[in-house]
């Protein structure tokens, strides 16, 4: 008989946990809708107590999305518990994550705690919870890592409390996939009353064995999988939610269970998460990859063209993949371009929609074909990012072959118009060291990436800046016709995103 899966997406939690990934509260709700249309049935949108950005966050999904349950994970302290459940009060279906490791590592170097202070925690937790709400999940973080006879002994007092769901996290993806699978099944073999609460699994991907651990783990009678969208997550990442969706509708045969995804909205949740975190999706990736239903070899292409079913085991239009015939160009209008853009997976209101529109028209005076790609850069840029500290007003850069260049920048904050000029070693290392003067703040950049998004010498140029402030790190992404320009739209995409993130945080994981 087929089992049924329950996905828990963690994208706006664990997701936005990788570095660069930090998104505004805008943004997470953005990224919840379209997780809702997907159909997924927990979204953990984010850690209340950590930032006062994350509790809005929640806040503002709670309300708005309406279908999936939404989770709000705390530490298992009466505080972080208490915030968590205000963060939830709107939800229409609420979930308490409360959570607290139970490896000898992390108890002995991170806690500071014996075994047994860590199960009365963690009994008093989810008892607190429950207080709140019915609906309450809890996590031995470090599971992967800790001693099996202790996991019984908390999980036993969990379940014993309210815990309505458990959940076994790899947390430093360290299992191997049999490994994995036997733990899971030892415990639903030791644990009493486990075969009465949901059993769930979060696997990291620091071996790249995250899919596959999770699959173990619900062959051995796990039936909920924690997952983000393109696997984003701390360090190596989480369990891709579309490798395991794919998988198990692939290999329903042997995998004997089934999910409530809506496989055609993969594509567009995959883009619109890349689109906002900023974080590109590898073209060889399973599912989502810009490769991964491309065929070079001739003889794959020949046998593609006598039959599909040669080289490839699942259909692309199964995941959301259309063939996009219709192009945009200076005369296409309102409709055509707002049409395609919900077909890519945005949905703006009508004011970023009509300063989307603009944008457009203005690139397609310069452009004789906008492809997907462009106006994926353009909402990214418009829509998508922090609200501005700093504007920019004017950049204007002197170089070539026997100059020193320099940039002049003018920027606009609380009304008031700053200007600065700047020599550098470069044209865009004088324009950054001439915002670096305006802002006045020590601004280390560890990436900067340049690429056009499509061929030609009227491309757009995209650029990708990534800063880091006190080890946290900051994305901000431009993109314009000019390159330059372009550089210094990153610049301060992510110098904004770092200024609202220091006034809106409390406490990280
Ligand atoms: O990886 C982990 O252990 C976590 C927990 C908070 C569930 O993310
Ligand atoms: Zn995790």
């Amino acid at each position: 008989m087929s089992r049924n899966i329950t996905i828990f997406d963690t994208t706006l939690r664990d997701g936005e946990q990788s570095p660069g990934c930090s998104m505004n509260k805008e943004e997470k709700l953005e990224i919840a809708l379209q997780l809702e249309r997907l159909g997924v049935d927990v979204i953990e949108a984010g850690f209340a107590i950590s930032s006062k950005g994350d509790f809005e966050s929640i806040e503002l999904i709670a309300e708005k999305v309406r279908k999936p349950i939404i989770c709000s994970l705390c530490r298992a302290v009466k505080e972080d518990i208490e915030t968590a459940a205000r963060s939830l009060e709107k939800a229409a279906r609420k979930r308490i994550h409360t959570f607290i490791a139970t490896s000898p590592i992390h108890m002995e170097f991170k806690l500071k705690m014996t075994p047994e202070q860590v199960l009365a925690r963690a009994v008093e937790a989810v008892s607190y919870a429950k207080t709140f709400v019915e609906d309450v999940e809890f996590s031995c973080e470090d599971a992967g890592r800790s001693d099996k006879p202790f996991l019984v002994q908390v999980l036993t007092a969990v379940i014993k409390a309210g815990a309505t769901t458990v959940n076994i996290p790899d947390t430093v993806g360290y299992q191997t996939p049999d490994e994995f699978g036997a733990l899971i099944q030892y415990l639903m073999t030791h644990v009493p009353g486990i075969d009465k609460v949901a059993v769930s699994v979060h696997c990291h991907n620091d071996l790249g064995f995250a899919t596959a651990n999770s699959l173990s783990g619900v062959l051995n009678g796990a039936s909920q999988i924690e997952c983000t969208i393109n696997g984003i997550g701390e360090r190596a990442g989480n369990t891709a939610l579309e490798e395991i969706v794919m998988a198990i509708r692939t290999r329903e045969d042997i995998l004997k269970c089934h999910t409530g995804i809506k496989t055609q909205e993969i594509m567009k949740s995959s883009r619109l998460v890349s689109n906002i975190t900023g974080s590109t999706v590898q073209p060889n990736k399973a599912i989502v990859g810009a490769n991964a239903f491309a065929h070079e070899a001739g003889i794959h292409q020949d046998g593609i063209l006598k039959s599909r079913r040669t080289y490839e085991i699942m259909d692309a239009e199964m995941v959301g993949l259309k063939d996009t015939r219709l192009v945009l160009g200076k005369h296409s209008g309102r409709h055509a371009f707002s049409t395609r853009l919900t077909d890519l997976g945005f949905e703006l209101s009508k004011e970023e929609s009509n300063k989307a529109f603009e944008r457009f028209k203005a690139m397609a005076d310069h452009k004789k074909e906008i492809s997907d790609k462009d106006l994926e850069s353009i909402v990214a840029d418009e829509v998508y990012h922090a609200p501005e500290v700093y504007a920019l007003e004017y950049v204007q850069i002197t170089a070539g072959n026997t100059t020193r260049p320099s940039a002049c920048v003018q920027l606009v904050k609380d009304s008031v118009v700053i200007e600065a000029t700047h020599t550098g070693a470069g044209p865009v290392d004088a324009i950054y060291q001439t915002i670096d003067t305006l802002i006045q703040e020590p601004i280390q950049l560890v990436d900067f990436v340049v690429h056009s998004v499509t061929g030609g010498t009227d491309a757009l140029g995209e650029v990708t800046v990534r800063i880091q402030d006190n080890g946290r790190v900051f994305m901000g992404r431009g993109s314009d016709l000019d390159v330059l320009v372009a550089s210094t739209k990153a610049y301060l995409a992510a110098v904004n995103k770092m200024l609202f993130f220091r006034s809106s945080v409390r406490v990280k994981p």
